[in-house]
């Protein structure tokens, strides 16, 4: 009888849909392979602790849960004192240290940090101790995580973090939306106030104290006053009740400004103590309501936002203000409230003109100066690298500047510049590469990642920063995949040495259970996602080039000329930042002295850092290849939009293994990335292929044998468009209907020397924002495929209004067999805005060796 119910539930379990809301927390059932030591997971749990609102409470209801879920066992929670704890009376016991040594007095607590536990596993007793009572849950999460896997072995683990702040940073608005969010609005406001239901907000606290991360900053850096209204005050209050099951504090981001915006003062000055003074008092009213609350978020004087230079005053005046009254409310616990300062300052008018000007040098230029000058609570926050997130960058020197200042790394989890989760792009390796950096100050080993834990230099603050922005879709980033990003990045604040496929092959045991297939595509599709992407994007240093506004798609022109400085430097004769002291910005000489003689050195430079140091002809020989730098760029290119062909290959082989809607939602985007890396590969190698006029050596760039381009189909109803930037469509030219109602058709006659055959028919179209236009395709009038220009709905946020390479896209229709003399037809019907835009129709042969 018990057995038939655990197969009938397995059963259930494989079928039904999943939406991705538990994240990596589903406790599937375990399959019966996998159980045969599971008999020594205790039948008991005691939480040493009878306040619903303790973390330590919640880590016995979410033991409760996992096993349930996981084993099928129903097993009881109790909050009494077992008389004795050892293997005649077998539970689970979780508690703080303190709690346990008060009854028991046996635990090491000398042998803790703040936030660590202890995890003993022995036969059928498991201990589960926390330095304090978030330390506790944590124990219990990593328990959890264990038997998830099937793992049933003995361990004795102590675990402390190897930096104190482990935080979010969610980029969310009072009005609901959320800058470079991609999934959604909000989970903690709608119209102007914290939502209601904050069902969603113990959720995430979920799953971030499952991977260990202790404070969510919950409003957007770029801050609006009215959080600091009484109501606004309350709703913050609501957020934090809301977390503080799992051990996940609150803190918020602040305008410089608020005092005169908010406060009707004539003056935001921060050492005018009529300032300080209303900034205390906002910090009181907060604390009243949120007593352990995590500290402040501050962005100012960047990108338009106000600030203590505004006054002639320092960034570290402006910040010490905050830290001051943050102090005046005690160190609770060593958790007292901490002001994170962000190291984002730079001058965005800058001019091109001047060889020497560069955005990058901008944060050691505003920060080194002051170092030792703020207070012991301020913790610069400093992106990974000196400019913004770019798929490739040199780790910021920064972090080798501030000796007698705390610091913070803040990466991105949110895939702004890298694919906004439409993209496969597995970050860890890319975070790796900074976190691993060595920067050598006074020439001893100085990684980055002991920086920021506070142990180089030894600080007593410091840590991790992540853009996370979940939004109120299920799958909270917007894709099912991204979610190992969220995962890696807790895994890795706590400790940054970890391997980043290990924590991969872990998130996917617990997200898709054990097939071993699964894991292989998983795990091959996400190691190759970032050097994929980084070749079909901005390779060699010279960043991502992406849209400025959009941030998605190709427009390698606009990098130049503007005043915000993410330059390239492309003319026709080459190109490049040269960032060299002898000759260039003089960037290369922020770095302690032996890396930027690595630098300063183009023959010293690495391969893929070479554009951003060095200004070089297209002509010139890399060291690794020895090919050119533009013929780098085609191979590159033509490489990285290969292997993401792959992913959705892959991807198919899965079909059954799985629930289908994770499967066929996860199939669809990886569909997607497919066609947009072309889009990717083509606009940059045509556009560097025009600018430089160098030829590719194997013919392909700027030659399509198997296109046929809309602008040269028989058009009814259609008519030609330039595209702007040109290379973002074929041959520069789309056709829209010529009605805003009527639908248009365009019919293609196949080439002279066409061959009979099996083919992928690929189509190059639009979708825009503000309309889904309906294509038919048809081979002699038989209708082929029929589609809508729903991106917008289907990948959950939409990228662009007007026809460019964030909106460019292509579907393919595979094993299709074509007849000498066919006619092949699109239709296409406006809707909206969206004038059922077209660019081309590929024919690639079956067995093809490059996709056209
Ligand atoms: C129980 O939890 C509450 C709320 O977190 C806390 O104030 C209290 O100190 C805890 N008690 C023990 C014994 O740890
Ligand atoms: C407690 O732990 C500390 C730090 O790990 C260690 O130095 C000390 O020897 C331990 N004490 C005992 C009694 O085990
Ligand atoms: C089981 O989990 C423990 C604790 O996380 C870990 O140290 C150990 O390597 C795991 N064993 C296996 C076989 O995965
Ligand atoms: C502080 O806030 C209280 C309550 O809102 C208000 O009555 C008082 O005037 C404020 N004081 C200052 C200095 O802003
Ligand atoms: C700003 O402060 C600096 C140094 O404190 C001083 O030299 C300079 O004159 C001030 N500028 C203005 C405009 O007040
Ligand atoms: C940059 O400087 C040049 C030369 O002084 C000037 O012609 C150009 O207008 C400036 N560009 C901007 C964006 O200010
Ligand atoms: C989540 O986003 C997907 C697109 O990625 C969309 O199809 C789905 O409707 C969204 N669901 C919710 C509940 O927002
Ligand atoms: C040095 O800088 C100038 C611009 O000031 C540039 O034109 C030239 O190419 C650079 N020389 C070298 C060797 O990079
Ligand atoms: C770059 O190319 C130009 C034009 O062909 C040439 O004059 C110059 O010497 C080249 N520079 C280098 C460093 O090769
Ligand atoms: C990236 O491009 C390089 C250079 O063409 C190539 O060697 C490498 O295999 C490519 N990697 C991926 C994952 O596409
Ligand atoms: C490409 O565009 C040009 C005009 O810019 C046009 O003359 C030519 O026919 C187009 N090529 C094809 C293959 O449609
Ligand atoms: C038709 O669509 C275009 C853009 O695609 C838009 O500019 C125009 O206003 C629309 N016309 C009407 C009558 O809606």
């Amino acid at each position: 009888m018990h057995w038939s119910l655990v197969a009938f539930c397995t059963g259930v379990g494989l079928a039904s849909a999943e939406n991705g809301l538990n994240g990596w927390l589903r406790y599937a059932s375990l399959p019966d392979n996998l159980r045969h030591r599971s008999a020594s997971v205790p039948p008991m749990i005691v939480a040493l602790n009878t306040t619903e609102t303790s973390p330590v409470y919640t880590a016995g209801k979410e033991l409760q849960a996992g096993i349930k879920g996981i084993l099928g066992r129903s097993v009881d929670i109790s909050h009494d004192f077992p008389s004795s704890h050892n293997s005649e009376s077998p539970c689970i016991l979780v508690g703080t240290a303190a709690a346990y040594n008060a009854k028991y007095g046996s635990a090491n607590l000398t042998s803790f940090t703040t936030d660590g536990f202890w995890l003993s596993v022995k036969g059928n007793n498991v201990l589960i101790l926390g330095q304090n009572e978030r330390g506790a849950l944590y124990g219990a999460f990593e328990y959890l995580s264990m038997v998830a896997q099937g793992n049933f072995s003995d361990v004795n683990l102590l675990s402390n973090p190897d930096a104190p702040v482990r935080w979010v940073n969610q980029w969310d608005n009072l009005d609901g939306s959320i800058e470079r969010g991609y999934a959604g609005p909000s989970i903690f406001f709608s119209n102007g106030a914290a939502v209601d239901d904050l069902t969603r907000v113990s959720q995430y606290a979920r799953l971030l104290s499952s991977i260990r991360i202790n404070a969510v900053i919950v409003n957007n850096v770029n801050a609006n006053a009215s959080f600091l209204t009484p109501a606004n005050i309350n709703g913050l209050g609501r957020i934090a009740d809301a977390m503080r099951p799992y051990g996940v504090r609150l803190g918020i981001s602040l305008n410089f400004a608020s005092p005169q915006t908010l406060g009707g003062m004539n003056t935001f000055d921060p050492l005018d103590p009529t300032v300080d003074a209303w900034w205390d008092n906002k910090t009181d009213l907060l604390y009243q309501r949120i007593p352990d609350m995590a500290g402040y978020l501050v962005k100012a004087n960047s990108e338009g936002q106000p600030g203590p230079l505004t006054y002639n005053r320092t960034l570290a005046d402006g910040a010490n203000m905050f830290a001051r009254a943050l102090k005046r409310h005690g160190n609770r616990d060593g958790n007292g409230g901490i002001v994170m300062f962000r190291a984002f300052v730079y001058n965005n008018h800058i001019n091109e003109t001047d060889w020497k000007a560069d955005r990058a040098n901008a944060a050691v230029d505003f920060f080194k100066h002051l170092d030792g000058q703020f207070e012991d609570n301020v913790v610069v926050q400093i992106k990974y690298g000196p400019i913004d997130f770019q798929v490739r960058e040199p780790t910021s020197p920064l972090f080798a500047n501030l000796f007698n200042t705390s610091t913070a790394i803040e990466l991105q989890i949110t895939q702004e510049y890298l694919g906004q989760q439409a993209h496969v792009v597995y970050l860890p390796p890319l975070w790796k590469t900074v976190l691993d950096f060595d920067l050598r100050v006074d020439s001893k080993p100085s990684l980055v990642r002991d920086i920021v834990s506070g142990q180089r230099f030894s600080r007593g603050l410091g840590g991790y920063a992540g853009v996370v922005n979940v939004g109120t879709n299920t799958t909270w980033l917007g894709s099912h995949m991204a979610m190992s990003n969220l995962y890696a990045y807790g895994r890795l604040a706590w400790d940054p040495a970890l391997d980043p496929q290990k924590m991969l092959e872990e998130w996917t045991r617990l997200t898709f259970g054990f097939d071993r297939s699964v894991m292989d595509a998983v795990t091959k599709i996400s190691m190759a996602s970032w050097p994929a992407y980084e070749n079909y994007t901005g390779n060699l240093g010279i960043q991502t080039l992406n849209d400025p506004l959009t941030h998605f798609g190709p427009n390698p022109a606009a990098q130049d000329n503007n005043g915000w400085g993410q330059w390239t430097r492309a003319d026709r004769q080459g190109i490049g930042m040269d960032r060299t002291v002898s000759n260039g910005t003089g960037f290369a000489g922020q770095y302690p002295p032996e890396v930027a003689k690595v630098y300063e050195n183009i023959d010293s430079t690495p391969d893929d850092l070479l554009l951003w140091f060095h200004h070089v002809n297209y002509t010139y020989h890399l060291r690794g290849s020895g090919e050119t730098v533009i013929q780098h760029f085609y191979n590159a290119h033509y490489a990285g939009a290969e292997t993401a062909q792959t992913f959705a290959t892959q991807w198919e082989s899965l079909r059954g293994k799985m629930d289908d809607e994770r499967f066929n939602d996860i199939l669809f985007k990886l569909k997607f990335q497919a066609g947009h890396s072309i889009v990717w590969r083509d606009a940059i190698t045509g556009f560097y292929h025009n600018l430089s006029g160098i030829p590719d050596s194997t013919g392909r760039v700027g030659h399509h044998p198997w296109r046929m381009e809309a602008e040269s189909m028989m058009l009814q109803g259609y008519r030609l468009v330039s595209v702007d930037p040109p290379e973002t469509a074929s041959n520069g030219t789309a056709i829209v209907t010529t009605s805003n109602s009527t639908a248009g058709s365009a019919v293609a006659k196949l080439p002279d020397d066409f061959k009979s055959g099996q083919y992928d028919i690929a189509i190059g179209y639009f979708d825009v924002i503000g309309g889904r236009a309906h294509y038919g395709a048809f081979i002699n009038d038989e209708p082929l495929e029929e589609w809508i220009g729903d991106l917008e709905d289907k990948l959950g946020h939409a990228f662009s209004k007007k026809l460019d390479g964030s909106s460019a896209t292509r579907i393919t229709i595979p094993g299709i067999k074509l007849e000498k003399g066919d006619v092949l037809k699109i239709v296409g019907a406006p809707d909206g805005i969206e004038q059922a835009p077209l660019d081309y129709i590929a024919l690639i042969p079956a067995n093809a060796n490059m996709v056209d």
